[in-house]
């Protein structure tokens, strides 16, 4: 078995929690567009299983995912939790009878989630809680998240929630969670060709805050582009372990967790993402979003 000082990226203080930088994201191990059991039950169990056994020690979740489908499998797979393993989830939305994702962000709906991810989680306290805001055209510029952050706040409060975080936002909506409460992660779309929040990463670097990139490979349309391939083949390594190693160099709080449902794929994954880019690389990586 590796160590977490084996991967690549290293580790980052996450509150009070140190985390390898290179970790899981679990969504895609629910059926097709997230929705319902995987398709193969015991492929989902192992990828988990050889996500910690690489030393991953973050893996990204939420009881949405299926819905509980996710979470169920993470308790399946790996209760007892080890101690240096941070889950985190989190709550705002949630699934309609057509695998839609609308936002239920009231007191009430925030609450009955946290219990649902404590129930399905198995666990007394949630490591990390991301407020999921937005829609699934990303960030809503102007949606107000006052009430939603005071009710996990409050949650907080009681001790069934470690640490707080954001999702989807906008950096008025990071700014304000901020003058709410100490946050210590933004979970935002981001990656080789959507280079949005560079400024947001840039700042929060300066304030010890991570930020976790969701589909950081492209999420359900994997990354595709002829800079990309043309980096990897002259590195001899894949597409996606270039986009991952290029999101690592970007900046030092940047958190992966690239979803797969392969362990094939995990692992090569972790292998090629330690690789040190050139300046040259980096330059022509950037070109992919006009970025050099
Ligand atoms: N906060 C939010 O609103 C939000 C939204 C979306 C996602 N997330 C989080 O972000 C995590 C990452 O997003 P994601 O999983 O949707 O997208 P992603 O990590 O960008 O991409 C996952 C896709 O890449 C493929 N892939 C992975 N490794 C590969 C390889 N080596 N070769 C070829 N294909 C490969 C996977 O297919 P295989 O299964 O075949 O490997 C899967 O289809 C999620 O797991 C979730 O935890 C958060």
């Amino acid at each position: 078995m590796s160590t977490s000082l084996d991967l690549p990226g290293g580790t980052w203080t996450l509150g009070d929690r140190t985390v390898t930088r290179f970790g899981y994201g679990a969504m895609q191990l629910a059926g097709p567009w997230v929705f319902g059991p995987p398709k193969d039950h015991d492929a989902a169990l192992a990828v988990l299983r050889e996500a910690v056994a690489s030393g991953i020690t973050h893996i990204d979740t939420a009881e949405t995912y299926g819905p509980r489908v996710v979470n169920d499998l993470i308790r399946e797979a790996l209760h007892p939790y080890a101690g240096d393993l941070v889950i985190a989830t989190k709550a705002g939305g949630r699934r309609d009878d057509h695998g839609g994702w609308p936002a239920a962000r009231k007191p009430d709906e925030l609450r009955a989630q946290i219990d649902d991810n404590l129930a399905t989680l198995g666990v007394d306290a949630l490591d990390l809680v991301h407020l999921r805001l937005g829609d699934a055209n990303g960030p809503v510029p102007g949606e107000r998240i006052d009430e939603a952050m005071a009710t996990l706040v409050d949650l907080q409060r009681q001790g069934v929630i470690r640490h707080l975080g954001v999702s989807n936002a906008t950096v008025d909506q990071v700014t304000q969670a901020q003058s709410i409460a100490p946050i210590v992660s933004v979970q935002n779309r981001y990656n080789l060709a959507d280079r949005t929040d560079d400024e947001l990463i840039d700042r929060l670097a300066g304030e010890s805050i991570a930020y976790i990139p969701f589909f950081p490979l492209g999420g359900f349309t994997p990354l595709q582009s002829d800079a990309l391939s043309a980096v990897a083949a002259r590195l001899g390594l894949t597409p996606m372990s270039v986009a991952l190693a290029w999101l690592l160099q970007r900046s030092p709080n940047i958190l992966l967790i690239p979803g797969t449902s392969s362990v094939t794929h995990l692992r090569e994954n972790l292998s090629g993402a330690v690789l040190e880019l050139s300046a040259a690389d980096v330059d022509e990586l950037d070109r992919i979003a006009g970025q050099a």
